[in-house]
C-alpha cells in the first residue's frame, strides 16, 4: 500500500489580488504566480510520462506510489488552473493575452516532450523538476513561509501543495533509478530540464511585471538563498530523497488536509 496519500480538496479563488503593493513584496507575489502559471501544463506532463512508466516498473510498491503521484498532480493542476483564472483578471487584457501566448508555448513543449521524447528523457526531466520543487518546497517548509501572504496569492493551496510535492518527493527518483539509473544521464538532462522549467516562469515573472509597468527582480531572501544550498545537493550522486530531513509540522500540515478531504468527501 502507498503512503502517499490523494487528497482531493479545491480551493475556492474569489478574491482579486492587490498588486500594489512594495517592489519586495510584489517579487514574492509574482514569483509565486509565475510557478503557478506553468503548473496545469508541467502537471499533466509529468502524469502522462508516469502513465508510460507505470507498465514497465517492477516494483508494485513503486508503480503504486506512481499512480498516486500522478493522482496527487492531477488535483494540484485542476486547483491552479483555477488560480490562473483569478491571476489573469489581474492584468490587463493585453497582459492576459501576452501571458496566454507563453502558456500555448508551454503546452506545445510538454506535448511534443511526450510525443517525441525517448521515456528516459522524460522520466529525467520529470526527475529534475521534482528534485529542484522538494528543494523550494523544504526551504519554504523552515522558514514556515506559508504564513506569507505575498509568497501564497490565492491562500492555502500554497501550503497544500508544497507539503505534497514533499510528500511525494522519492517517486520520480524512484522510478528514475528502476528505469533508468544513470548518474549522468540524470545530471544532464535534469538539469536541461530545470533550465527549461526556469526559463518559462522567467518569462511570465517579466511578462507580469511589464504589465504593471513595476521593474522588480526575482525575489532573493534567506528563503532563496536555502533553497539554492539545498539545490546543488541534489546534483550529488549520493542524492536520495528519502534521505532528508522533513521539518515535523509537514506531517501535521499534511494531516489537518487528510482531515479536510475526508470530511469533504463525507
Ligand atoms: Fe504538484
Ligand atoms: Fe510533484
Amino acid at each position: 500500500m502507498s503512503d502517499i496519500t490523494v487528497r482531493d480538496l479545491r480551493f475556492p479563488f474569489e478574491e482579486d489580488f492587490d498588486l500594489n503593493v512594495p517592489d519586495e513584496a510584489l517579487s514574492l507575489m509574482l514569483s509565486s504566480m509565475a510557478l503557478s502559471m506553468t503548473m496545469p501544463y508541467l502537471e499533466p506532463y509529468l502524469i502522462r510520462t508516469m502513465g508510460v512508466a507505470i507498465p514497465k516498473l517492477k516494483n508494485p510498491k513503486l508503480a503504486e506510489d506512481a499512480r498516486h503521484f500522478s493522482r496527487q498532480e492531477a488535483n494540484h493542476y485542476r486547483n491552479h488552473a483555477n488560480l490562473n483564472r483569478r491571476i489573469r483578471t489581474s492584468f490587463s487584457p493585453a497582459g492576459a493575452e501576452a501571458l496566454g501566448r507563453i502558456e500555448s508555448e508551454l503546452d506545445a513543449d510538454y506535448r511534443r516532450f511526450s510525443r517525441e521524447k525517448p521515456l528516459r528523457w522524460n522520466l529525467a526531466y520529470a526527475e529534475g523538476f521534482e528534485a529542484m520543487t522538494c528543494a523550494g518546497a523544504l526551504a519554504m517548509a523552515e522558514f514556515e513561509t506559508f504564513k506569507d501572504p505575498y509568497r501564497n496569492p490565492g491562500g492555502e493551496i500554497w501550503g497544500w501543495h508544497l507539503a505534497e510535492e514533499i510528500e511525494h518527493r522519492t517517486v520520480a527518483f524512484g522510478v528514475f533509478q528502476e528505469l533508468v539509473g544513470s548518474y549522468l544521464y540524470r545530471l544532464v538532462f535534469g538539469s536541461r530540464s530545470q533550465y527549461h522549467f526556469l526559463s518559462y516562469t522567467g518569462r511570465f515573472f517579466r511578462c507580469m511585471a511589464e504589465d504593471l509597468g513595476r521593474e522588480v527582480g526575482m525575489p532573493r531572501t534567506p528563503v532563496e538563498s536555502r533553497a539554492i544550498r539545498l539545490f546543488f545537493r541534489t546534483l550529488s550522486p549520493g542524492y536520495d530523497p528519502a534521505k532528508l530531513e522533513i521539518p515535523e509540522h509537514v506531517s501535521e500540515m499534511l494531516a489537518a488536509f487528510s482531515e479536510r478531504a475526508k470530511k469533504k468527501a463525507s
